[in-house]
C-alpha cells in the first residue's frame, strides 16, 4: 500500500459533499495512511465527528477548546501531518484560509501544517466562478497549496456545472501520487524553458505566438516540489515565479539562445519547454513602421537552442527533453526531433490541446518507447514527465550516446 506510514489529516468545511469525505478517509486509511480529521462546526452539521471517531480510532476534532487533547491540538496535528487535505473545501473555508484566519480548528491546523496542503473544492458552480473564488485559488496556489478539481458534473441542487467535488478515489490518487515523489528529484539541477519568444520588427510590434508558458512553469513547480535546484528561463509570460526558482528572463529567441548556452553545462537536465519562435524579422526597424502599401517581411531562421545543446550533449546535461507541438503527423514528427536534436525524450502535443489551457494530452516518445497519455492537467502532466527524467537520469543505459546534427546555418 502506497501511503504506507503517511500522516494525513482530513478538514471538512461545512459543505453537503462532506459525506464523501467518510470515503475518502477510509480510502486514505485502505492505502495505509494514518488519518486523523477536523471539522469545522459547519461541517458537523452535515455529518457527525462520531462517523470518524469510529473510522479512525480517535476523535475528530471540531474545536480549538477540545477537552481530549492536553495541548495545542492545531499545533500538534500541524507538525505530525505529512499532508493536511481540505475536503469540502467550501468558498468560505478558502477565503478564510486565504486571509490567514486561524479563528477554528481546521484553519488553525492549516497554519500549522508543516507538510503539503491540499484543497478539494466543493459548491455551487456561480460560487465557484466568482472573482473573489478564483483570486483566492490563486493566492493559495502560489503559496504551495495543491487544489483538486472541482469537477464538472451534478450539483446538489440538481445543476450540472463545475464545482462538484472531486470523487475520493481520485482525491486519494492526486495525495498518493503527491507524497511519492517527495524529494526523488533532489540533488539535481534542472533548467526549464518557458513561454513564447517575442521577436521584434520595431519598438511597438512582434511576432509572437500563443504560448502561455504553463507547461514549463507546471514543471519547474513540481521539479521544485520534488527536491531539484530549479533555474527558469522565461519568454515573456504573465504568470507567478514559483517559489525557489531562479529566473532568467528574456524576450527573443537569440536571448534564450544566450541564456541557455551560458548555463546548460551547470545543469543536469535541460526540459525545452518553450515555444521558440523558429524566424525572426531579418531587420528590426529602429522607428515604428509607418502604414503605407502593402509590406513584405523578410525573415530569418533562429538559432535551434535544443540542436545546439543536443550538438554539444558530451558536455552535459545528462538528460535533454524537447517539446513538439504540431497540427499533423505529431508522432512521427516527435520521432524525427528526438533523433535530430539528440533529445532523450520529446513531449508531443497536438497544438488543439496544448496552448492556453490548464489541461493538456500529450505522447512521451523516447529511443524504446511511444506512452500516449489521457487528457490531464499540466501540473499532472509534468509529474509524469519528471517520472521519465527521473528515470533516464537513474538509468543512462536508456540514454543515446549520440550528438545532434547541425543544421545548416541560414
Ligand atoms: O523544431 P521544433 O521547433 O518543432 O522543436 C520543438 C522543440 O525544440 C521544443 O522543445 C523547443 O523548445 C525547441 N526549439 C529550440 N529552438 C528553436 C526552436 C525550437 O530549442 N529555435
Amino acid at each position: 500500500m502506497s501511503l504506507q506510514g503517511k500522516r494525513i489529516v482530513v478538514g471538512l468545511g461545512g459543505g453537503i459533499a462532506a459525506f464523501k469525505a467518510v470515503q475518502l478517509v477510509r480510502e486514505l486509511m485502505r492505502r495505509g495512511a494514518e488519518v486523523r480529521v477536523v471539522m469545522t462546526e459547519a461541517a458537523t452539521h452535515f455529518v457527525g465527528p462520531i462517523t470518524f471517531a469510529g473510522l479512525t480510532g480517535k476523535p475528530a476534532v471540531t474545536n480549538l477548546w477540545a477537552e481530549n487533547y492536553a495541548g495545542e491540538v492545531h499545533v500538534e496535528l500541524g507538525e505530525w501531518a505529512d499532508a493536511v487535505v481540505i475536503a469540502p473545501a467550501t468558498m468560505n473555508l478558502m477565503a478564510r484560509a486565504t486571509s490567514g484566519q486561524a479563528n477554528d480548528v481546521v484553519l488553525a491546523t492549516l497554519a500549522c501544517a508543516r507538510g503539503d496542503v491540499f484543497f478539494a473544492p466543493s459548491m455551487h458552480h456561480r460560487m465557484w466562478a466568482h472573482p473573489a473564488t478564483q483570486s483566492n485559488i490563486r493566492t493559495l496556489t502560489d503559496r504551495g497549496a495543491v487544489v483538486l478539481g472541482p469537477v464538472t458534473g451534478a450539483l446538489a441542487n440538481g445543476e450540472i456545472g463545475e464545482g462538484r467535488m472531486m470523487e475520493p478515489d481520485d482525491i486519494a490518487d492526486e495525495v498518493e501520487s503527491h507524497l511519492a515523489h517527495a524529494d526523488d528529484l533532489s540533488g539535481s539541477r534542472v533548467l526549464i524553458t518557458a513561454g513564447p519568444t517575442h521577436e521584434d520588427l520595431d519598438p511597438v510590434r512582434f511576432l509572437g505566438n500563443r504560448s502561455s508558458g504553463r507547461m514549463g512553469y507546471a514543471i519547474a513547480s513540481q521539479a521544485l516540489r520534488r527536491g531539484a535546484e530549479v533555474t527558469i528561463v522565461s519568454g515573456p509570460v504573465h504568470l507567478p515565479v514559483p517559489s525557489g526558482a531562479e529566473v532568467v528572463r528574456v524576450r527573443s529567441a537569440q536571448e534564450m539562445h544566450a541564456a541557455v548556452m551560458s548555463r546548460f553545462d551547470r545543469c543536469d537536465v535541460l526540459i525545452m519547454a518553450a515555444a521558440v519562435a523558429d524566424y525572426r524579422p531579418e531587420q528590426r526597424e529602429a522607428q515604428k513602421i509607418k502604414k503605407g502599401g502593402s509590406l513584405k517581411l523578410e525573415l530569418v531562421r533562429n538559432p535551434d537552442i535544443l540542436a545546439d545543446v543536443g550538438a554539444k550533449r558530451s558536455q552535459r546535461p545528462s538528460v535533454l527533453v524537447g517539446f513538439a507541438l504540431e497540427t499533423e503527423n505529431l508522432e512521427q514528427a516527435a520521432r524525427d526531433k528526438l533523433e535530430r536534436k539528440a533529445a532523450d525524450l520529446i513531449v508531443a502535443n497536438e497544438a488543439s490541446a496544448a496552448l492556453g489551457g490548464d489541461t493538456n494530452r500529450a505522447t512521451l516518445v523516447e529511443a524504446a518507447s511511444t506512452t500516449p497519455l489521457p487528457e490531464m492537467t499540466k501540473r499532472a502532466l509534468a509529474n509524469q514527465i519528471l517520472d521519465r527524467v527521473r528515470t533516464l537520469l537513474t538509468n543512462p543505459s536508456q540514454r543515446p550516446r549520440r550528438e545532434a546534427k547541425q543544421e545548416a546555418p541560414n
